[in-house]
């Protein structure tokens, strides 16, 4: 049986996967703030081998003690999808006082992948980070990637953490280029979910729902075919050329890994 974290499984495009994987014999954990909805998720799958841990993305302590407790108890994680992820409107802290898009959808989930690192399967482990299209607006901001000097944008700080996702695919997969793990982005495409629940109303005729969104990890997870190297841009069952140059850029890609550093060593230590 085959293991996978899936992080924000509690609604929209995190929880189809998490009843997708579960259904098919996957052992699956995953973390959420919403005790109550992973309860109903954790009833309607009574059958199947899962396990939750409440997380608040919006604090390191809380991700450090998931990830600890998970490399604690779980040898070997096969799939790592990292999908958790927020889009605030309004400026707003994180616990550590970081805003909130930058932390929750970036540096949080790069802080958890270190910590799980050591439990990668070494042999064909696979790590997923969630982007999104909205990567091709380009925005990045090395020297202010708060918005804190500047009128808050929320378009823009989703967007620069989506773009951050992609540099963090970028340089991990060039760290573990020596291992048989493989790192790849996933985008889901537009979906119906909560996600957009910030941002007033919105014609959703014709969007799909988040099933239609869990098409590009199911497939990031399981193809053997196309996905058989790193750093690739996934969308549904195919590589997606429309990624940007700033996305793929090198020394961008290890620019925003030292900036992310800078917020998040001290709790890799230990
Ligand atoms: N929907 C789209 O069209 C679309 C397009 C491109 C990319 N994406 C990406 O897809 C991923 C999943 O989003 P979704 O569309 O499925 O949205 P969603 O329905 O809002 O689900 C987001 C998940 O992330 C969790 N989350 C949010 N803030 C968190 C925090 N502070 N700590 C821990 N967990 C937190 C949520 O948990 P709670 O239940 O606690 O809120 C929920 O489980 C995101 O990374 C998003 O950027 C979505």
């Amino acid at each position: 049986m085959k293991t996978v974290v899936i992080t924000g499984g509690t609604s929209g495009i995190g929880q189809v996967l998490v009843e997708y994987f579960a259904k098919n014999n996957w052992e699956v954990i995953f973390t959420g703030r919403n005790a109550e909805s992973a309860g109903r998720i954790l009833d309607s799958l009574s059958d199947c081998k899962l396990r939750f841990f409440e997380t608040d993305f919006a604090s390191f302590e809380h991700v450090v003690k998931t990830a600890d407790e998970i490399v604690a108890q779980y040898p070997v994680i096969d799939v790592l999808i990292n999908n958790a992820g927020v889009w605030e409107m309004q400026f707003k802290e994180t616990t550590d006082g970081i805003e909130t898009n930058f932390a929750v959808n970036h540096l949080s989930p790069m802080l958890f992948t270190l910590k799980l690192l050591p439990r990668i399967n070494p042999e064909s482990g696979r790590i997923l980070n969630t982007s999104s299209g909205a990567h091709r607006r380009n925005i990045l901001d090395l020297a202010d990637p708060e918005w804190r000097q500047k009128a808050y944008d929320g378009i823009a700080t989703y967007s620069q953490s989506k773009l951050c996702n992609i540099l963090f695919t970028n340089r991990l997969a060039r760290d573990l280029s020596n291992s048989r793990i493989l790192v790849n982005t996933v985008h889901p495409g537009l979906v119906k979910t909560n996600l957009f629940n910030k941002m007033g109303e919105r014609n959703w005729s014709n969007v799909p729902n988040a099933w239609d969104g869990a098409r590009s990890a199911i497939f990031a997870a399981t193809d053997n075919a196309v996905v058989n190297r790193s750093n690739l841009y996934i969308y549904q069952e195919r590589l997606d050329p429309n990624i940007t140059e700033l996305a793929k850029d090198r020394q961008v890609a290890d620019s925003v890994w030292e900036l992310s550093m800078g917020y998040i060593q001290k709790y890799l230590a230990g």
